[in-house]
């Protein structure tokens, strides 16, 4: 048997949240409901960068109604696990959303600034509705009033990573969700 080698590069993670497996099966049940909600009509899905890449690209494969693709550019953290105030949303929207189905995908509702500050700029522009499609729902931190209408997963509060998280732009590529070892977030939070 060769010997196990420690992974360096998980020595920030305390445990696994929420599975490979169960993030499948979960975006393979939210993508039915939205290609139900709308179907017969064209969707436009905007993506918050770089947190909601992997979501997106495995939402995006599952649905089955006319959609376009566009992406904006929003971020709160500076680094680490710190929230630096409000979130900061830059306008790169390439296509026109007037009058247009926007379905707005975030990794993560976690104070509800981000999406909140992004919905408003969605609104300005003229969508005709926009819902919300979030892997990962952390009520206990909403510090503005925000509800996406599609969620994956509600998660506690703790520092996750994975799927598109990162911890210092790290852990993005990890297939799961894992949690942050306590000491790497506490007082943080
Ligand atoms: P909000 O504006 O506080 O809702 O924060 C949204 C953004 O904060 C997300 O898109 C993430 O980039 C980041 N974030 C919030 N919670 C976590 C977490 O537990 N792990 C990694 N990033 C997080
Ligand atoms: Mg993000």
């Amino acid at each position: 048997m060769p010997k196990k080698t420690p992974i360096p590069e998980l020595k920030h993670l305390d445990h696994i949240l929420v599975s490979e497996a169960a993030i499948k099966r979960r975006i393979a049940s939210l993508s039915e409901e939205i290609n139900r909600d709308y179907a017969g009509t064209h969707l436009t899905v905007i993506a918050v960068v770089n947190g909601a890449v992997v979501l997106v690209a495995d939402l995006l494969r599952k649905l089955r109604v006319q959609v376009r693709l566009d992406c904006v550019r929003a971020s709160s953290y500076h680094t680490g696990t710190q929230a630096a105030g409000k979130p900061v949303v830059i306008d790169s929207l390439k296509l026109d959303i007037t009058g247009q189905h926007v379905l707005l995908v975030d990794d993560i509702l976690d104070t509800g600034n981000t999406l909140s500050a992004v919905k408003t700029l969605l609104l300005a522009k003229q969508a005709a509705t926009v819902k919300t499609c979030v892997l990962l729902d952390k009520k206990a931190r909403r510090v503005v009033p925000f509800e996406a209408e599609y969620v994956g997963f509600e998660i506690p509060n703790e520092f996750v990573v994975g799927y598109g998280l990162d911890f210092n732009e790290r852990y993005r590529n990890l297939p799961c969700i894992g949690v942050l070892k306590p000491k790497y977030y506490a007082g943080l939070l």
